[in-house]
């Protein structure tokens, strides 16, 4: 059990925190403001901090960067009121490890504290362990050299053998559905089955047929029945690609079965149980769907209880030697070519790139340059990246660099994106979010500030039985 530290200038508040986590078997210290909290973190151990933004005297987020240089590693959570984001934000940035919105309820305190706890103990003993053996995780076909990468990896050797739901976070192409079947492949489940859904890809209609299935007849074109991938999954994996593009309802079903682990199929009034260990991926912040209320908040802590960022290509520059020369040596083995290295030079236009495609567009590249190239060497002028998206480069005509153009504000501009990429998918939402980076949901909701109607179909095939 933990050291724990709160500081919270309210006395109900600190009091039932107090009580709450106390219950829970943690030593507990109570502090009314931040000069307290201090004395309590030069004088004790402390596993865990919990602070209020808002304090007398020295603000919470004073307090998180005099903490955070007193000890680096001691995971802050904050709390902050509903209409205070931005300061949450920027207490994320200043290096907490969480935040919760108040009001909150003590489970949902609870579950974050056991969530920041486990993480901490497993770096702890991940970095003990490799200290003391000197150890460096692989798995097959994954390249991580780099410090950043092998803390990835040594998370996943950790969760790989319990049953614990992970939420795999990064951008566009970092390897998240890679890792998530590293994850599967070294469970006690590898001999099970590896269901993955695509939330993009399903219309919202279709979701919960998808997901849970139907009877013969359950709605128009029902011909016959269908398990839904819950049941494919059982005894296995199931991996829910881009969580934040689940559809309200579905939220809703999906924490039942992540509660109570049973459901029904569409039609059918029988129970069905499955044993299935779960894995979700997001590729943008699932908190900003969390403040637009467009993903639940119950849901989100029942999935994230291992979270695992991976980083982004260009904060892991180390490995793209290797994984140039692991790419190259299978696109040549595909195209039985003759390519066996790469110039110093073209190495390095490619270690200078900022990679905004991370992973995958490594790999695109050295296929594209694989395709090209008619030596036995990658040079330079085999590399060819993209260039800048095309209004980026139009608004910045006179000046050199992307920049807005004269006199449009941000939010002008964004929003004039965001009509341009629906009139690119000819009005189709899912492709005009997917061409922004965002979210249906996120869409919809910045659809919604534009005036632009929601004509979204809202029929849900169970329900006209
Ligand atoms: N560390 C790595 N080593 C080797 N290959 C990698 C690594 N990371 C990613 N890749 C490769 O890059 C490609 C993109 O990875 P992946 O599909 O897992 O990304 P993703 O995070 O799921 O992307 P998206 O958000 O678009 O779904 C895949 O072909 C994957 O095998
Ligand atoms: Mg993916």
């Amino acid at each position: 059990m933990a050291n724990i530290l709160i500081v919270e200038d309210e006395p109900r508040m600190r009091r039932l925190l107090e009580i709450s986590l106390g219950e829970e078997g943690h030593t507990v210290h109570a502090a009314e403001d931040a000069e307290t909290g201090i004395k309590f973190l030069r004088k004790d151990s402390i596993d865990l901090v919990l602070t209020d933004l808002k304090l007398p005297g020295m603000n919470g987020l004073e307090f998180l960067q005099e903490t955070k240089e007193l000890n680096a590693s001691v995971p802050v959570v904050v709390m902050t009121a509903y209409g205070s984001v931005e300061t949450a934000v920027e207490a994320m940035k200043a290096g907490a490890s969480d935040y919760v919105l108040k009001p909150f309820t003590m489970a949902e305190m609870k579950l974050v504290v056991k969530k920041e706890l486990d993480v901490q103990k497993v770096r702890d003993e991940n970095r003990t362990l490799r200290e003391a053996l000197g150890k460096r995780y692989q798995f097959q076909n994954i390249i991580a050299r780099s410090a950043r990468m092998q803390e990835v990896l040594a998370l996943v050797a950790r969760v790989a053998a319990t049953n614990s739901t992970v939420l795999l976070g990064g951008e566009s192409g970092v390897g998240k559905d890679l890792i998530a079947r590293a994850i599967h492949q070294n469970s006690r489940r590898a001999t099970g089955p590896f269901i993955k859904v695509n939330s993009t890809a399903i219309p919202d209609t279709l979701f919960e047929s998808e997901l849970f299935g139907f009877e013969k007849g359950a709605f128009t074109g029902a011909l016959a029945s269908k398990p839904g991938k819950f049941e494919l999954a059982d005894k296995g994996t199931l991996f829910l690609d881009e969580i934040g593009d689940v559809p309200a309802l579905i939220q809703v079903k999906l924490l039942r079965v992540l509660q109570e682990r049973e459901f029904e199929r569409l039609g059918s009034t029988k129970t069905l149980k499955v044993e299935v260990r779960l894995l979700a991926a997001t590729n943008r912040d699932l908190r900003a769907a969390l403040e637009q209320g467009t993903f639940r908040e119950d849901l989100y802590y029942r999935l994230n209880v291992v979270p695992i960022d991976i980083p982004p290509l260009r904060e892991h520059k180390e490995d793209i030697p290797d994984l140039v020369t692991h790419f190259l040596a299978r696109f040549v083995r595909d195209s039985e070519r003759e390519i066996n290295a790469i110039t110093p030079e073209a190495l390095s236009i490619l270690m200078n790139y900022h990679w905004p495609g991370n992973v995958r567009q490594l790999e695109n590249t050295i296929e594209r340059a694989v395709a090209l190239s008619s030596g036995t060497l990658l040079d330079v002028a085999d590399i060819h990246l993209d260039a800048p998206a095309r209004g980026a480069a139009t608004a910045a005509t006179n000046a050199g660099a992307p920049f807005l153009p004269e006199g449009m504000t941000l939010e002008q501009w964004e929003d004039e994106m965001i009509r341009e990429a629906l009139r690119r998918a000819n009005g189709n939402k899912s492709q005009a979010a997917r061409l922004l980076g965002l979210s249906r949901n996120a869409l919809r909701y910045r659809l919604g500030k534009l005036g632009v109607p929601d004509d979204e179909e809202k029929q849900i095939p169970g329900e006209h039985v």
